[in-house]
């Protein structure tokens, strides 16, 4: 990859960031007004959420896998591969997390419980899941800035 194309697709890995914490945003909305409306618990449509949210991510962990881990980001900052190896590590550990809330939201039946149950691990997954992705995007943002200093 050429310098440019490097920091093109260091900037598209960032609009997805972008993208990806609009949609847990949508999804936070989502059951709070379930349990302020007081409708809940809304099992189907709670489980097809998590797993569009699922299929988004698989998509963008391969891209960002794309050529290897963060590849041109790591090339420029080669202190960071460690870092990246975890981050790297983290991406199946979270599509199974996920994998497993839908089946048990599947599970849950007509159990009110449950989903008050589901939603506080689920809850403390995407806090987890948010930390993955800022950590991501401040490599990003470090190496872009490595690349502009090296071209001044
Ligand atoms: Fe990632
Ligand atoms: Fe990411």
């Amino acid at each position: 990859m050429t310098a440019s194309q490097t920091d093109d697709f260091l900037r598209m890995l960032s609009s997805e960031h972008v993208e990806i914490s609009k949609r847990v945003a949508d999804l936070r909305q989502f059951w709070s007004e379930v349990n302020e409306l007081g409708d809940g618990p809304q099992y189907e449509e709670m489980g097809a959420r998590i797993r569009e949210l699922r299929d988004h991510l698989a998509e963008h962990f391969d891209l960002e896998e794309r050529g290897g881990y963060l590849a041109g980001a790591i090339q420029r900052a080669p202190q960071l591969a460690e870092q990246a190896d975890r981050l790297k590590r983290q991406h199946q550990q979270i599509l199974d997390t996920l994998d497993n809330y839908s089946s048990r939201l599947q599970a849950c039946g007509e159990s009110y419980q449950c989903w008050k149950d589901v939603l506080v691990d689920i809850e403390q997954f995407l806090n987890l899941l948010h930390d993955h992705e800022s950590t991501e995007a401040a490599i990003i943002v470090e190496t872009l800035d490595v690349d502009n200093h090296s071209q001044n």
